[in-house]
């Protein structure tokens, strides 16, 4: 377990106010006064262990997802919100795998690498823009809750890709290990070659070994046409690549992270491979 100091009554109170729990509940089945109950929360005493399992028993978390301050209402749901906000509301170290896809179009527009902003392109446009400052917080913020040998698995497009990450990556432990190209299996626009792919950088936590990927039979070119009924998002990615991913990264019952979910087809990936997903969008989500 990674070390972190945890600020134990407002993360009880949290808990037990999302779960509808009342300060006498936890006072009866815990056997101690409600003014005590009252001053653990407000970090006046510190908590037996009995009373930690009593708090976790009734507000229905566990031990391990209090002690990584986990939002336990935040596991497998589809999360609107703001995906620092939630990347912060996140212990340190505790997931095997994030997905990131920002959404940017100012330089690639710029340099007319594609041709967005026209005919279908539109859409995306509509969607809120991240300047390279937020989608550095964000991949500081990623490093922060991976755990040693995790992965990040981030979405570029062709300028991106092209021109490199470092700025983004510079201030934290993350390193390339691979990459994989998205072949769409449909042309879409661009100035010169027309746009048929997209790119996966791969990074990963030091220490940066193989022994946590167990899948070596992935191809670095990967074909996937998203069907229509799928289409439900402009940036939608290959859900069959991202169960590859996740199957060959992670466990089952561990954490996957995606802070900028857009049609929450990483939630699905997960879902279909019995890992936990904490994930959300600023736009999309119950
Ligand atoms: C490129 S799309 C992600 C598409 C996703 N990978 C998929 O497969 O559907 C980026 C998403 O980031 C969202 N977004 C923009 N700023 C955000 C923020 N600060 N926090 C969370 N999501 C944000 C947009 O609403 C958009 O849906």
């Amino acid at each position: 377990m990674t070390e972190q100091t945890i600020d134990l009554g407002p993360a009880l109170k949290k808990y037990r106010k999302q779960a509808g729990v009342t300060q006498q509940e936890i006072a009866e089945a815990a056997g101690i006064s409600k003014n005590y109950v009252s001053a653990i929360e407000r970090g006046a005493h510190q908590p037996t262990a009995n009373i930690l399992i009593t708090y976790a028993r009734s507000c229905r978390f566990s031990l391990d997802e209090m002690v990584n301050l986990i939002p336990r209402s935040k596991v497998d749901r589809k999360n609107k919100q703001d995906g620092l906000d939630l990347l912060r509301s996140i212990g340190d170290g505790i997931a095997s795998a994030c997905f990131f896809d920002p959404e940017y179009h100012g330089l690639t527009d710029k340099l007319q690498y594609g041709n967005l902003g026209v005919g279908r392109e539109k859409a995306r446009f509509e969607l809120p823009q991240m300047d390279e400052d937020k989608i550095t917080c964000f991949v500081i913020e990623i490093d922060r809750v991976l755990k040693k040998n995790g992965y990040l698995f981030l979405w570029l497009d062709k300028y991106h890709f092209c021109e490199g990450v470092q700025s983004w990556i510079a201030d934290t432990s993350l390193t390339v290990v691979d990459a994989i190209c998205w072949d769409k299996g449909q042309i879409g626009m661009g100035y010169r070659s027309r746009s048929r792919s997209e790119y996966l950088l791969i990074l990963q936590k030091p220490p940066a070994n193989t022994k946590t990927w167990i899948d070596h039979a992935i191809p670095d070119v990967w074909r996937e046409k998203i069907p229509k009924s799928n289409r439900i998002h402009p940036h939608t990615k290959p859900i069959e690549l991202t169960k590859r991913l996740i199957g060959a990264t992670t466990d089952e019952g561990d954490y996957v992270i995606d802070p900028a979910s857009g049609s929450f087809m990483v939630l699905e990936a997960c879902k279909n491979l019995n890992r936990q997903f904490i994930g959300c969008d600023i736009q999309f989500g119950d």
